[in-house]
């Protein structure tokens, strides 16, 4: 298994980063952003109601309360922790992805 690094930029807050992952995973991008206390989380774009990138496509992820929502069915997840607190797959988690902050960017670390 070879270990693949992508750099991105470390996201301001209320700004989420859209990250090209290398091909042969699910998830064909990575999100980066600030969560409710400032902290930088990266998840995988997939929804864990049906697995689709949570936007559809059209680069809009939160909703008018600033939470991470789902464009699809309006599933919303906390931004700590990935988890769904409301809506279809509720109890359920975004995939994290590990990363390390390297100066002015977030390098997230993944297999493939
Ligand atoms: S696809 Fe995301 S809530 Fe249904």
């Amino acid at each position: 298994m070879e270990r693949v690094g992508i750099e991105t930029a470390i996201p301001r807050e209320g700004e989420v980063l859209v990250v090209r992952l290398p091909p042969g995973r699910v998830a064909r991008e990575a999100i980066v952003l600030r969560d409710e206390h400032g902290a930088v989380r990266a998840y995988e774009n997939v929804c864990q109601h049906v697995p689709i990138p949570l936007d559809a496509g059209g680069g809009a992820f939160f909703d008018d309360d600033a939470q991470l929502v789902c464009a699809t069915h309006g599933a919303v997840y906390r931004r700590s922790d990935g988890e769904c607190v409301s809506g279809p797959c509720m109890g359920r988690r975004l995939a994290a992805l590990p990363f390390v902050i390297e100066g002015e960017r977030v390098r997230i670390t993944i297999d493939r």
